[in-house]
């Protein structure tokens, strides 16, 4: 590394005798809460206020939801805030990625961009903390910057500022596709009845890296669409309709022997012990999954069919 590198990166290395946060590979909850909960955009229209967001982060923490996923720049902002507001930071563990805003149009919904040696200030800034403990370095479409990125990753995790990286929804083969020196700790892909990626999260946990599924519901889309499909079979209510498929969603996408975590979104107080009954049931039952599946491909025939 050049010196310049290893002075910049030693200048952030906590002070002699400062905690670093805790954060175990066993630290994690197998729920983690995604950042969509904490910006507008991305189906969670309107905003949930402030004091909501408190009181959402406070609750999960006591009920043993500790690790929080931050995709784009604002969510690591709003959540680094309600940690430090709730003195709280210790307790959790934070996911950050290579999404920035977009210097020239302010745009933060835009793709990744390669982490270069200055993001770590800008991320250890919004997060208001010493350390993240979990890193996704995600692919951009230029190969000699991916190289250069895990490198400069590489290094943070060497000065202690970045516990564990991982990357984004790699292919059925992340032993070649990683290398034998595998830099990643964990991968994290999306896991829901549509695309349950299975081979991906077997092959992964091959070659000993921690998974986390996300997205059970698709953003909203996919919860929605088996929703207006089962509502035209059933005479009961749309909130119990709701309520059995999104337990359904949810239990398929965590209970399966190699997924670890799982990553939704809680943006209402109800959703968190919803959800964590959800876990608590353990995986669906054959008729469960099978009335799952059946709502699925009705649904995927009607969507053929407009
Ligand atoms: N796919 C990706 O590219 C990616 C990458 C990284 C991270 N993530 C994370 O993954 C999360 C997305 O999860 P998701 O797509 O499954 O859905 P979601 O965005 O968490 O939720 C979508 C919809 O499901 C509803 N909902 C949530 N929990 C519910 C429950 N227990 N019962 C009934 N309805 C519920 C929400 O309702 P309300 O609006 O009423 O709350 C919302 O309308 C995001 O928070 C994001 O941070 C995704």
């Amino acid at each position: 590394m050049p010196s310049s590198k290893r002075s910049k990166a030693a200048s952030l290395t906590p002070a002699f005798g400062q905690e670093m946060n805790p954060g175990t590979k066993e630290g994690c909850s197998p729920l983690v809460v995604g950042g969509h909960s904490f910006i507008a955009e991305l189906g969670n229209d309107p905003a949930t206020g402030f004091d909501e967001q408190l009181s959402i982060v406070n609750e999960c923490l006591d009920q043993g939801i500790n690790t929080f996923d931050t995709t784009y720049e604002p969510e690591r902002v709003a959540l680094g805030r309600i940690l430090e507001s709730l003195g709280r930071r210790d307790e959790a563990r934070v996911i950050a990625w290579n999404f920035f805003v977009d210097e020239n149009t302010g745009d933060y919904f835009g793709g990744p961009q390669a982490f270069r040696e200055t993001h770590i200030e800008r991320l250890l800034s919004q997060v208001r903390t010493d350390c993240i403990d979990m890193l996704v370095v995600h692919p951009v479409l230029d190969d000699s910057k991916n190289r250069e990125q895990i490198e400069i990753a590489r290094s943070w995790v060497s000065s202690g500022h970045v516990r564990e990286l991982g990357t984004w929804s790699p292919g059925n083969d992340p032993a070649t596709q990683f290398g034998p020196q595998n830099p990643y700790d964990f991968i994290v892909t999306p896991r829901n009845i549509k695309t349950p990626h299975t081979e991906v999260f077997r092959s992964c946990k091959a070659i000993g890296c921690r998974t986390f599924a996300t997205s059970p519901f698709n953003r909203g889309w996919l919860l929605d669409q088996l929703i207006s499909t089962g509502i035209k079979q059933s005479s009961g209510k749309q909130e119990d309709l709701r309520a059995r498929i999104a337990d359904g969603l949810l239990r398929f996408a965590i209970h399966h022997p190699h997924v670890d975590h799982l990553i939704v979104g809680i943006r209402r107080k109800e959703w968190i012990d919803s959800n964590l009954e959800s876990v608590r049931k353990g995986p669906l039952s054959e008729e469960e999954r099978q009335w799952l599946f059946e709502l699925l491909g009705q649904t995927e025939a009607t969507g053929k069919r407009e």
